[in-house]
């Protein structure tokens, strides 16, 4: 099978099965599996010819803790520079172990099969590793792509319907900034649709992959228009800070919805256009509440440790499929969050 997508010439993106793909990529090579208890037990006998590390579930584990336990693990199994990391799991695994997988002697080949919505359409795809320091999101981390990544819809049916929705986020996500034809389609499914239509979800994948490619293509290191994945984040970093009630996808959700807010305050965004990105993000069933006062969040965000000299880069929406990236001292973004906060107390979001 060809891969789906190149990314920079040193990652290969591939949409179908792991268990077709997986015997052709890992030929001939010495490999070592980085996973979770849950993968573990779902694809234990795909698991079987290999030496297994397994780290835990949950944000809790994206730590450096984590990450001395997987180079621990490798030291006891002899994993040298020929070793290749086969990291399998949702975004946490990857992220953590293509952190473990790019320092541990300088550096192993590491590819991923990513068995979440989310890991598949944003986490594993484009080269950013990482953990969480003190709760701050990706703090310490890497930019080292994967030699490939596999993405297999058919890993999704076993998602809970919880962390299936929270992958829409990212998938909503990349049709606002990049792809207008995709929110159009997707302002046609239901989340039901994508849970049993295989084929519009693997569209759907393929397609916010395909955003994702050719921003990285442009810009891996995040100088300046890969900063336009992180639409909705700044926000949905800082509910994740305050809240254990919502996942990444949900607070991305929140993020968005309120982003969309500001953009209509600031001019970029038409409210035409911000009724519908609501309007999906509601119809896909995501909760658009803030699970904290929006005040609280503001703190937060005043203490968002990517803020360059108290500027933050804010990703506003100037219609559905295109968005620019915006300089805003954090005291701007407070009032402008502030001042959109009304209607959520008032229950119209
Ligand atoms: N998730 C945002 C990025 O990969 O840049």
């Amino acid at each position: 099978m060809k891969p789906a997508f190149q990314v920079r010439r040193q990652s290969e993106v591939y949409i179908g099965a792991a268990t077709d793909l997986l015997p052709g990529l890992l030929a001939e090579k010495r490999v070592v599996v980085v996973t979770d208890a849950t993968i573990d037990r779902l694809y234990h006998r795909m698991l079987a010819p290999y030496d297994v590390v397994l780290i835990g579930t949950g944000e809790s584990c994206k730590t450096l803790q984590t990450v001395e336990t997987i180079y621990r693990r490798f030291i006891e199994l002899g994993v040298n520079r020929k070793t290749f990391v086969l990291a399998i799991g949702g975004g946490i695994v990857t992220d953590v172990a293509g952190y473990a997988a790019s320092t541990y002697m300088r550096g192993l080949d590491f590819g991923f099969v990513s068995t979440t919505l989310l890991g598949q359409v944003d986490a594993s795809v484009g080269g950013k590793n990482g953990v969480n320091v003190d709760g701050y999101k990706n703090m310490a981390g890497t930019f080292t792509q994967p030699r490939f990544v596999v993405c297999d819809p058919s890993m999704l049916a076993t998602l809970p319907v919880r962390e299936f929705r929270a992958g829409l986020a990212e998938v909503v996500k990349a049709a606002v900034i990049a792809d207008a034809d995709l929110f159009g389609r997707l302002e046609k499914s239901t989340l039901e649709m994508l849970r049993s239509d295989v084929d519009l979800l693997s569209d759907a994948i393929s397609a916010s992959i395909r955003v994702k490619a050719d921003i990285v293509e442009r810009d891996e290191r995040e100088a300046d228009e890969r900063r336009k994945l992180n639409l909705g984040h700044t926000l949905a970093h800082a509910i994740e800070k305050c809240s254990s009630r919502m996942n990444h996808g949900e607070a991305v959700a929140v993020g968005t919805a309120m982003i969309a807010e500001v953009a209509v305050k600031t001019g970029t965004l038409r409210s035409a256009e911000r009724d519908r990105i609501v309007g999906l993000l509601r119809k896909l069933g995501f909760d658009l509440v803030p699970p904290v006062e929006v005040k609280r969040l503001l703190k937060e965000v005043g203490k968002d440790k990517k803020s360059e000299d108290g500027i933050l880069r804010i990703v506003l929406p100037v219609g559905i499929g295109d968005c620019e990236v915006r300089p805003m001292p954090v005291g701007e973004f407070a009032a402008l969050v502030l001042a959109t906060a009304e209607p959520v107390k008032e229950g119209k979001r």
